[in-house]
């Protein structure tokens, strides 16, 4: 039996979907456990791109099963237009991607919601996607959501929207000042989703027991990352959710397996984050957009440009800790080649006192200063490389900085968006 839970270790948006793609070769299953279509993991096969947001990126593989577990917040809307996508590029679903039943449901009450929330909050806004998460996660808690097996019982589906767009209702008319959403074309956009997504829905934990009971190989794919974690993260420009690696045991239906369990952090070779919130090594010059353009730097799911950076090592050493990480992959390293000079954060300075730690002060977490190291770049091309050996003589010097602060081993280098351009160490 092996259990790898692959987790974003940084702001999101690390090169997770490459990742798990890559590793769920060699798996049977891969569990979803979080987030929802506010994920966006691109995965390169050959020329073909393929931008995934709710359905777990192991669906690439045609001999992985695919779970989108209890912890997920599922858009019916958004799962049938990946599903399209995934059949006319001639990949098969059918048996093979199941949704768990006590996944809660993305209705477009959530949705609206988000955006009228985003919109009253101007400035201050937390920079959501705008995919109705945050609405759709206080319903969960609220105890008033509807979840997969709700929307299929005509019953409940009716009872609960009817009762919930009240509210919902008198939220946007009185308290937004937006038009009103119709409730008879809820329900029917419902009906509709109950009778699409259907197929798709059956029990999951036993069928993750028994995975775990024959021995196979299961992945589970975090989405977002450590640093947006509701809890551990830089509250409140956070999602609504657990991505740091102790929401796979809620979220998934494995229960909590601790033997034979890789913890495996994504981290990008350097550092971005879209939305809003503080960000220490945020550079807003020249070489930010440097970063940006070299590295394709615009949001999965909604095409924003993110915010570039030098990588922080204290950020990522508290998210190994929150997150208990066992193993580092480090992605897009090729989009530091041909710099003269690189920088990591190795300490922060607030008022004069060093701090060694992510701070939970938001004031503090926008008033520090990085302190950095700054190591020797490279010119040679690392996409070109083949095995961690062939790396210039610099490149495995910023690796090796990294895995000597952290005290883990960073194992998989990936140097470009092949499927090819990976390298295990
Ligand atoms: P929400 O998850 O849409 O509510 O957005 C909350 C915050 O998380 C915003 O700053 C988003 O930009 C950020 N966020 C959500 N999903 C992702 C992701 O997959 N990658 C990077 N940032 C994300």
């Amino acid at each position: 039996m092996s259990v790898s839970i692959v987790v974003g270790a940084q702001w999101g948006d690390e090169g997770k979907g490459k990742i798990i793609d890559v590793l769920s070769a060699g798996a049977d299953m891969v569990l979803r456990y979080q987030g929802g279509a506010n994920a966006g993991h691109t995965v390169f096969i050959g020329e073909t791109k393929y931008v995934l947001h709710l359905i777990p990126s192991g669906i690439l593989r045609p001999d992985v099963t695919c779970i989108i577990g209890d912890g997920v917040v599922l858009d019916p809307e958004a799962f049938m237009a990946e599903v399209e996508i995934l059949h006319k590029a001639g990949i098969k679903t059918e048996g093979r991607l199941i949704i768990s039943p006590r996944t809660h449901i993305i209705l477009p009450y959530h949705k609206k919601l988000d955006n009228c929330s985003e919109t009253l909050m101007g400035k201050q806004k937390i920079g959501t996607t705008g995919r109705g998460i945050g609405p759709a996660y206080v319903d969960k808690y609220n105890r008033t959501g509807l979840r997969a097996v709700d929307l299929l019982n005509d019953t409940i589906r009716e009872e609960r929207i009817r009762e919930n767009m009240k509210q919902k209702n008198f939220l946007i008319e009185q308290y937004y000042h937006e038009q009103p959403l119709n409730t008879d074309e809820i329900l029917e956009q419902a009906a509709v989703y109950a009778r699409a997504i259907k197929p798709y829905i059956s029990e999951t934990i036993d069928r993750v027991q028994q995975s775990l009971q024959q021995g196979e190989a299961i992945l589970v794919e975090g989405a977002q990352g450590a640093l947006l974690d509701i809890d551990y993260g830089s509250y409140p420009f956070v999602t609504s959710s657990h991505p740091v690696a102790g929401g796979a045991f809620v979220g998934s239906g494995l229960g909590l397996v601790t033997q034979h369990t890789e913890v495996i952090g994504v981290a990008k070779a350097y550092l971005t984050r879209v939305g809003n919130g503080p960000f220490p090594t945020e550079l807003k010059g020249a070489t930010g957009t440097l970063l940006r353009d070299r590295g394709g730097e615009y949001g999965a799911t909604t095409g924003r440009p993110r915010r570039c950076g030098w990588l922080d090592l204290v950020a990522l050493r508290y998210s190994m800790h929150i997150n208990g990480l066992t193993q580092l992959a480090l992605t897009k390293i090729d989009v530091l080649d041909g710099m003269s000079e690189l920088k990591m954060a190795i300490s922060y300075k607030l008022e004069g006192r060093e701090l060694a730690t992510f701070p939970a002060d938001p004031v503090e977490q926008e008033s520090i200063e990085p302190v950095y190291i700054t190591l020797p770049g490279w010119s040679e091309a690392t996409s070109a490389c083949s095995s961690v050996e062939e790396l210039p003589r610099s490149a495995r010097d910023y690796i090796a900085f990294i895995e000597d602060f952290l005290k883990i081993p960073v194992k998989i280098i990936s140097t470009g968006q092949r499927r090819d351009q990976i390298l295990f160490q």
